[in-house]
């Protein structure tokens, strides 16, 4: 095959984790001279970016890996790739499961997938890392978009609950250099970049390993002082490890968003327990009421397991008070899954399915309605939205994103993606807000605000320049 005929596919699965590790294999790809294809059908190498967070992720790859064997039967010269989370759990099951497949590597060495596909040439190549040996933001990167960046600032997880495989596919938390991810968002910056979501699975540690003391609100307050950057958001702050330090910064620092996602998992003290998640559901309310006064209308979103083992009626019901307490803008809503290694897989009580379904109803529809009652307050305000595409049900819409993270649809004046436009917000839906245009241009986008907060359990804000 000439060079020029070297195309990729790549499909992701999961986390925004992957979303950024996929960006890297793709610039990886790039650099030995493949390009991007259309659909897998074309590419002479499919990659599969998996995850397995939940039983029906592994039940998909599966699916998709019988699936790409009638093509290579038909095209044996393609190449064939799983990459991520499952990989790393499965390791050579991969290879017995699926023979047909050409490389397997894990979450811990994407940089040695050029290596990989020149081994594969004379037979299948499969290496799984217990740790990792490059950070990704180290490798080439082909990003999905020239205005939104992924930047992790911290690989893997120190914490332990007993419900997530996470721990046990992506090692333990490593920070990156303070200075290293400040230089990339310039880098980005000077690219054309304007919003960033700063990834970790527990952003508010991030720095615990480089100097003892968690370094999230100083990194925050680095941000905001780059010229050109408008928006950053983060990914996920654990609420046992939140505190006002951080709150403080998000409120004063004006380049990071009105929302904030705060995983809460359930609402009754003795499940948070077995699930070892290090908060009461007293302490979880404690933050949110926090964030409220030190950000009036700030959006908050959640993730919540319904059905952990064991889970009661009354327990589940304390579920649906905390949600009525909290009032979520929106809620990542997930039935338990059994993982292996986990602890919470061994417990006792496991819940049939039929019980599971009727409660992860009952709260989707709680939620449904106090999303709604949460987007008809945006109701006849303005606000600044950034074009992310044509709206996906009607091509003479737009569809932007506001900084509480909304989405809004209005009509297209064929802004391009990534530009900056102003909206009056018309009407409201659980999952969506409609708008019209205000104005072409916005104006004063970083409004400057300043709190006083009570420094409960904290350390005192660090100072910074500028902000
Ligand atoms: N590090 C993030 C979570 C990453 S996993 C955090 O702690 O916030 C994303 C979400 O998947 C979790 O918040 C949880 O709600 C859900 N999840 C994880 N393991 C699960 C399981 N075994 N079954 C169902 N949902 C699960
Ligand atoms: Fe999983 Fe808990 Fe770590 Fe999040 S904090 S990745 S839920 S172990
Ligand atoms: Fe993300 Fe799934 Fe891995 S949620 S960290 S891709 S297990």
């Amino acid at each position: 095959m000439r060079e020029t005929e070297k195309t990729y596919f790549i499909t992701t699965y999961g986390c925004q984790m992957n979303e950024h590790d996929s960006e890297r294999l793709a610039g990886m790809l790039e650099a030995e001279g493949y390009a991007k294809a259309d659909a897998p059908g074309d590419a002479s190498l499919v990659l599969f970016n998996t995850c397995c967070i939940r039983e029906n992720a592994d039940n998909k790859l599966y699916g998709n890996l019988g699936h790409m064997k009638a093509i290579k039967d038909v095209r044996p010269d393609m190449k064939l790739v799983v990459g991520g989370c499952l990989a790393q759990k499965d390791k050579a099951a991969i290879q017995k499961r699926a023979p047909w497949v050409d490389v397997v590597l894990g979450t811990h060495n994407l940089a040695s997938l050029p290596r990989l596909l020149e081994e594969s040439n004379s037979g299948p190549a499969f290496e799984i890392l217990e740790q990792t040996e490059v950070f990704p933001s180290a490798l080439p990167s082909r990003r999905n978009s020239p205005w939104h960046a992924w930047v992790s600032i911290s690989i893997g997880c120190n914490n332990s609950c007993t419900f997530c495989i996470v721990p046990a596919v992506r090692g333990n938390e490593v920070s990156r250099r303070l200075g290293d991810i400040v230089g990339e968002v310039e880098e980005l910056v000077d690219d054309g970049v304007v919003e960033v979501t700063l990834l970790g699975q527990n952003v508010n540690s991030y720095g615990r390993d480089l100097d003892g003391t968690p370094m999230f609100s100083r990194l925050l307050r680095s941000l905001d002082d780059i010229e050109g950057l408008e928006r950053v958001r983060f990914t996920s702050p654990h609420p046992k490890d939140f505190r006002a330090d951080t709150i403080a910064a998000m409120a004063e620092c004006d380049v990071v968003c009105e929302h904030i996602h705060l995983p809460v998992q359930a609402g009754s003290d003795r499940v948070l327990k077995r699930m070892k998640r290090a908060y009461t559901r007293r302490k979880y309310l404690e933050k949110v009421a926090l964030v409220r006064d030190a950000i009036p209308d700030v959006s908050i979103s959640t993730d919540i397991i319904v059905g952990f083992p064991g889970e009661t009626e009354s327990e589940f019901a304390e579920t649906l008070t905390l949600v009525s307490e909290a009032r979520y803008d929106s809620a990542y809503t997930f039935q338990y899954s059994p993982r292996p290694m986990t602890e919470a897989a061994d417990m006792d009580g496991h819940l049939p399915k039929e019980v599971v379904q009727e409660r992860f109803e009952r709260l989707i529809r709680l939620q449904d309605a106090i999303s709604l009652e949460r987007n008809l307050r945006h109701v006849a305000t303005t606000q600044e939205v950034i074009v992310e595409g044509a709206s996906k049900k009607d091509a003479t819409r737009l569809t932007g994103r506001t900084r509480h993270n909304k989405l809004v649809h209005f009509p297209s004046d064929g802004a391009r993606d990534g530009s900056f436009r102003t909206v009056r917000i018309t009407g409201a839906h659980a999952h969506y807000l409609e708008g019209e245009l205000v104005e072409g241009r916005r104006e004063s986008p970083r409004v400057r605000r300043r709190v006083s907060l009570p420094l409960v359990g904290a350390a005192a804000p660090q100072g910074r320049a500028g902000c």
